[in-house]
């Protein structure tokens, strides 16, 4: 046994080591396949010996953990803001002011202004023991679970680190990372955010951290307090940082003298546009921890350091034409054409009109004249119209109403921005959009295909429904070249080899859990994380197709919309012969046998689970269904049992009790399924 804890210890240490180099240092030692084969073997050895799981194993970054409420903590040291300034006559006024009250020479240290949440991490004997959002200065949010799965926040330190130490700074979401998420969101109908910054905050606030793990979100670190710190300056101590584990700053330069913060403005406000991520200004701070003292603050910001604040470019430029795009679930987005203007260093011609609402409020009118903005963002916006502009019974511009691209009429449904082409099975953009899906890492994994070769199997009339990459033949995939567009494209054929590869990787995806069959279907509003947790409650495709509207609710998260749109589904016959088609072709219509039922030991019983436990609440339910008994969702006199985590609501406990429902605790279920 001892050693067993020995081996957890040794791969957690292992792989924290490798994510820092990647993460803090940019340097990688391994390959990611490597990586990712050293914490599987983890995964599998916490699995087997919880009892043995580190504070800081590297596994806590893939999240887990469940969390209701977020606890409401107190600062040790009140969250200060910035005063804002936005001019250089700003900054040399703030320059006078500082030089009123320091009769020495004051040097300044400039950093970015990063745009997302503030944060704050505290450090105990090395080990991040809790991460809070600023809340209203005083008390935030513990949103620690949510923080340890950002791999740029170290989980414990190395060096000469001190027993405590708060390090404060910004949770970013990175520009690709946010296109992603934008994407997705409008893949299954759903709002996206309006910029990182939201998107960064939204996330910060999940209550399951899985999900939280799958943002993406980065860090950066500005600020470091606690008792007797080395350092007697600014620089030094945020420098120092790096020495303890924390990922080396971005940007930070001294500067002895106004002009150099200046002549640091004019540069990073150009450099800027270059970064992965947005900022929104520059951070002018005194450096010496003496002269701040000196300087002081008032109850809401520090005297000693002020935001420069970028300016939002704005111009006024006419509207050419909308154009419709049609995307793989039907979404019509509309398109701005404009007359091609300057704004911010690049020339803007296209802008995005989100959805008919957001057209909607707008009000456009032919010929108008649209204002966008570009701010520390990447993405120009549309923020409004210029009505001086409008030309005289201008005709209002209304949303089409039917698909460009094959003409059926749209549908809106209740309480949705989007307005979509409801030709799910012939509308090109459609087919191509689930063609290219279907063959991605979360759904069938061929990556023997890309987008590039589903176009030209697409083009050359060989696919039109996901069931005909069963159907391909080496002899039709020899030489198949691409279609020449009117762009000029690069012609490709198809070799020996390619061709191969392509069948073997169309081979080797009939292995693809269920799971991920269910999603790669292309069910309106099925994503990866409902499909998972669908395929997991019905087990198999002949049960999800006869299910009830009231039995698809029992899963969770699904409700109205989602359970609708699989009934939609599973009532149209083509879907059924594609259905039918792939399951003769060998693909997964139902979960792993062995997997699904492990006993009959809760057979009939109906469990209500609550609270958090030490393992995601879905495996909980997971294992109730894998030993024959039923999650379910709240106490009635049909419950079993309620199986009772930390934290579990005090309405459901109450309930319990005045119905005489037997509560147990997560050892006496491992016992009943004989895990124990
Ligand atoms: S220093 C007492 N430095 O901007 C000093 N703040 O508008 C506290 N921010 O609440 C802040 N980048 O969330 C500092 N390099 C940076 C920053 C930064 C972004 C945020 C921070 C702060 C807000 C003030």
């Amino acid at each position: 046994m001892q050693d067993i804890e020995q081996q957890i210890k040794q791969l957690s240490d292992e792989i924290n080591h490798h994510n820092y180099l990647y993460y803090m240092q940019d340097n990688p030692a391994i390959s990611d396949y490597d990586f990712d084969m050293l914490l599987n073997r983890l995964i599998e050895l916490e699995k087997a010996h919880p009892e043995y799981i580190q504070p800081d194993s590297p596994t806590q970054r893939v999240g887990g953990t469940i969390t209701k409420q977020f606890k409401t903590v107190t600062h040790r040291y009140p969250m200060l803001s910035l005063g804002n300034t936005y001019s250089e006559e700003d900054l040399i006024e703030f320059d006078r002011r500082i030089r009123t009250l320091v009769h020495e020479p004051v040097e300044y240290v400039c950093e970015l202004k990063y745009d997302g949440v503030a944060i704050s991490l505290t450090y105990e004997h090395g080990l991040l023991v809790q991460g809070a959002t600023r809340g209203d200065g005083r008390q935030g949010d513990d949103v620690t679970a949510n923080i340890k799965t950002i791999r740029s926040v170290p989980l414990r330190l190395h060096g000469d680190y001190p027993d405590w130490l708060e390090v404060r700074g910004e949770i970013i979401l990175p520009h690709k990372q946010f296109n992603q998420l934008n994407e997705e969101r409008e893949e299954m109908g759903e709002q996206p955010f309006a910029n990182p910054r939201n998107a960064a905050s939204g996330s910060l606030k999940l209550q399951d951290s899985t999900e939280v793990a799958e943002r993406g979100l980065d860090c950066r670190l500005y600020y470091a307090l606690g008792d007797n710190l080395p350092g007697n300056n600014h620089y030094d101590r945020i420098s120092k940082l790096a020495e303890w584990g924390f990922r080396k700053q971005d940007v930070m330069e001294k500067v002895d003298s106004i002009e150099g913060v200046i002549d640091f403005m004019h540069r990073w406000d150009t450099l800027r546009k270059q970064l992965p991520y947005d900022t929104d200004g520059i951070v002018i701070k005194v450096n010496s921890y003496a002269q701040q003292q000196q300087i002081g603050a008032t109850a809401k910001s520090p005297r000693w350091a002020i935001a420069y604040k970028f300016k939002a470019e704005k111009v006024a430029t006419q509207l050419l034409s909308i154009d419709y795009q049609v995307g793989r679930t039907g979404i019509v987005t509309p398109v701005a054409n404009l007359v091609p203007v300057q704004l911010a260093g690049t020339t803007v011609k296209r802008a995005t009109l989100n959805n008919s609402s957001f057209m909607d409020s707008l009000d456009i009118h032919e010929d108008d004249y649209l204002f966008v903005e570009k701010g520390g963002e990447i993405i120009p916006k549309i923020v409004g119209v210029d009505l001086e502009q409008r030309k005289p019974g201008a005709v209002k511009v209304t949303f089409i109403d039917r698909c460009p691209e094959c003409g059926t009429p749209l549908i809106q449904n209740d309480g949705e921005a989007g307005i979509f082409c409801p030709n799910d099975l012939s509308c090109p953009p459609q087919i191509k959009g689930k063609l290219e899906y279907f063959i991605t890492r979360k759904a069938m994994n061929i990556d023997s295909l890309g987008e590039g070769k589903v176009k030209i199997l697409y083009d050359n009339g060989l696919i039109h429904n996901i069931d005909d990459f069963y159907k391909l033949t080496y002899d039709q995939l020899l030489g198949l070249s691409n279609i020449i567009t009117d762009e000029g494209e690069r012609t490709v054929s198809f070799r020996e080899k390619t061709v191969e590869n392509i069948l073997t990787g169309i081979e080797q995806s009939k292995q693809v859990p269920f799971e991920r069959v269910l999603n790669a279907l292309g069910i309106r509003y099925v994503g990866e994380t409902t499909a998972k947790k669908i395929a997991r409650h019905f087990k198999n495709i002949d049960a999800l197709a006869n299910a009830t509207k009231e039995e698809l609710m029992e899963v969770d998260d699904v409700g109205d919309r989602i359970a609708d749109s699989i009934i939609a589904y599973f009532n149209r016959m083509e879907n059924l012969q594609t259905i039918m088609n792939l399951r003769q072709a060998g693909l997964k219509f139902s979960i792993n046998e062995e997997e699904a039922n492990l006993s009959s030991r809760l057979e009939g019983k109906t469990i209500v689970v609550s609270g958090v436990f030490s393992i995601p609440r879905d495996e909980i339910k997971h294992k109730i269904e894998q030993h024959g008994g039923k999650p379910g969702s709240s106490v009635s006199k049909k419950t079993d049992f309620v199986l009772a985590g930390d934290n579990m609501g005090p309405e459901k406990r109450k309930k319990a009790e005045s119905l005489g429902v037997p509560i147990i605790t997560e050892e006496e279920f491992y016992q009943m399924i004989g895990e124990a």
